[in-house]
């Protein structure tokens, strides 16, 4: 049994998300969490909401509610969707935390007593009407280049120069609309990691066994030109952990946060330190430290392909500048975007479809089926709602919905509800499970490789196995000459019902708790054998048929869905 840390992105706090955001970092590590925890190993699979930064303030003040008042309401609704989707997250935190408070202060302490920040004067637009310095994309004004009157203090939407925002003409806050602006000096602290580049190059390079898409995106930032310049780690801000060095006061640094992306992956591991306060686990160091036992934790991260830089090369830099044996991370599965319907999922536009929607109008397991059979694993991928229709109907309904329907009916009605005895297995119940064994087989090594989209096709493929031993089975022909024979089909048919609960689970845990509580039974061991995993329900054992496992998408739902999620969401 070894022990496995798993983390996902963790999202801002500031809106619900959409169905791109959840394959892109949620959904496949929960795939691979329950995976594992099926396989017996030890897991610690944390998650949080990102909750710092302008984009929160900005939201709390749209929604006209106090930020952190803001941030706790749509934390219950983010954990709610959560649980919705059935991520089955160890703890879902929050960066907001004491314990991140306390845990970010404490890495800036160690950094800053390593030599590694830098102060750094600036100077920064300072509202006078809003009373705070603005970020750059928070002052409007007219494009130099091309007179567009909405272009943002860093780059223009329309002609997409890169501009500073005294490039603008007739600037003006975006908070309020004011433009009553000055520019003032400000001093901020830099984070020295140039001075990795050494250690983060030998580091990367040791990660032969790395998705392609991480290791690349990581060597683009590390070697191009400019790519790991020193990094501001702090922001004028009301918002955000207050700046200090471990738990003494920062001279000159009174009324300023942390940067976001400085605090927020150091949730992952304040977020371990919250599980075990809440009193969910103990020992939390166990997960973190290599000097108290994490050196055999194999720790795995999984994110957008937009998250990449800030795990390759931030994040390590802040823990391999502390000097502290904290654990790093040891793979990390990124992933491209997932498109909608032609265009881009957008959560600032509202296109596309969002969390809480798809739940209102479909149960969890439709959607984690059809997003991990499409993750966009080597390129971006889209949803349009014909192939989401024909996938559900056709994998979920007409292949594994249908075998369960009709095996339990069949017995049902010739045999009653109870495993049957008799017969013993021929050379096409061996051919099954020779069948089954290499498939099986298959599938450990794509779920161990996280590759998600082979996962799905072999998972598939042996849902359609045991559908076609059914079809040339054909117990219920076989019944008229011989009824002992057919029992024994319909015996192994039933056992496979068990066996798909449990391969399945990691991809549609509720239909699969449905299976297993179909075969009234709570064995979900793992089939290292599958002769012996197909002889685990006895003769005798009572058995139910259950209601329809997946409902078929009707073209008038299809086309319903598709117009109403066609604009944008109000
Ligand atoms: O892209 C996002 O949604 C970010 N909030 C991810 C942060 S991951 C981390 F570093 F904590
Ligand atoms: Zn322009």
């Amino acid at each position: 049994m070894a022990r496995h840390l798993i983390t996902s992105a963790i999202p801002y706090i500031n809106g619900i998300k959409h169905l791109g955001n959840l394959v892109g970092s949620q959904l496949p590590a929960d795939l691979y969490a329950r995976y594992l925890r099926g396989r017996g190993h030890e897991v610690l699979f944390l998650c949080a909401t990102d909750e710092h930064g302008t984009p929160a303030e900005l939201a709390a003040a749209k929604a006209d509610k106090p930020v952190a008042d803001y941030c706790a309401e749509m934390w219950e609704v983010q954990d709610r969707l959560g649980k919705g989707f059935r991520l089955s997250f160890d703890h879902f935190g929050r960066s907001s935390s004491a314990q991140n408070r306390a845990l970010t202060q404490h890495f800036a302490g160690r950094l800053h007593d390593a030599g590694l920040i830098r102060e750094v004067s600036e100077k920064q637009v300072y509202s006078n009407a809003d009373g705070r310095f603005l970020p750059d994309r928070y002052i409007e004004g007219t494009c130099p280049n091309c007179g567009y009157d909405k272009a943002r203090g860093d780059q223009c939407e329309n002609c997409t120069k890169q501009l500073d925002p005294t490039d603008l003409i007739e600037p003006r806050s975006a908070v309020s609309g004011s433009t009553d602006l000055e520019v003032r000096e400000t001093k901020h602290l830099y984070l020295c990691q140039s001075q990795m580049r050494d250690d983060l190059n030998a580091w990367i390079d040791s990660k032969a066994d790395w998705p392609i898409l991480t290791t690349s995106i990581a060597k683009k930032w590390l070697n191009d030109g400019d790519g790991l310049q020193d990094r501001g780690i702090t922001r004028d801000l009301d918002w955000g952990v207050p700046v200090k060095r471990g738990t003494k006061d920062w001279p000159g640094m009174e009324d300023k946060v942390f940067y976001v992306w400085f605090d927020a992956p150091i949730e992952y591991i304040a977020c371990a330190q919250e599980w075990q306060d809440a009193g969910k686990g103990v020992d939390w160091e166990r997960w973190w430290r290599t000097d108290k036992g994490a050196d055999d934790v194999t720790y795995t991260q999984f994110m957008g392909k937009d998250n990449v830089p800030f795990h390759t090369l931030s994040f390590p830099s802040t823990i391999l500048g502390s000097g502290e044996p904290w654990k790093l991370v040891d793979y990390i599965k990124s992933f491209n975007y997932l498109n909608y319907d032609g265009g881009q999922f957008s959560t600032s536009q509202g296109r596309g479809i969002f969390m809480d929607h798809a739940l209102e109008i479909l149960p969890a397991d439709y959607w984690r089926w059809w997003l991990l059979s499409h993750a966009p694993e080597s390129s971006d991928s889209e949803f349009t709602w014909e192939n989401f229709q024909t996938s559900v109907n056709k994998d979920l309904a007409d292949v594994l919905g249908n075998f369960v329907s009709r095996v339990t009916k069949f017995c049902r009605s010739k045999f009653g509800e109870e495993i049957p005895e008799g017969g013993s297995h021929g050379p096409q119940e061996e051919a099954l499970i020779a069948e089954l064994t290499t498939r099986i087989r298959a599938y450990e090594g794509h779920m161990e490789a996280i590759e998600v989209r082979k996962s799905a096709t072999e998972l598939r493929a042996i849902w359609v196995a045991g559908n076609e031993y059914l079809q040339s089975a054909a117990p219920w022909a076989t019944f008229k000459e011989d009824p002992e024979k057919a029992a024994m089909q319909i015996r192994l048919a039933l056992n496979l019902i068990r066996l798909y609960a449990v391969l399945s689970a990691p991809f549609i845990p509720d239909a699969s708790a449905a299976m297993l509580s179909a075969m009234q039974t709570d064995d979900d061991r793992w089939p290292e054998d599958v002769t012996e995993a197909l002889d685990t329900l006895s003769p005798g054992h009572a058995f139910t048929v259950p209601e329809v496992l997946f409902a078929k998408i009707t073209d008038e739902q299809r086309e319903e869905w598709q117009a109403k999620f066609s604009g944008t969401r109000t």
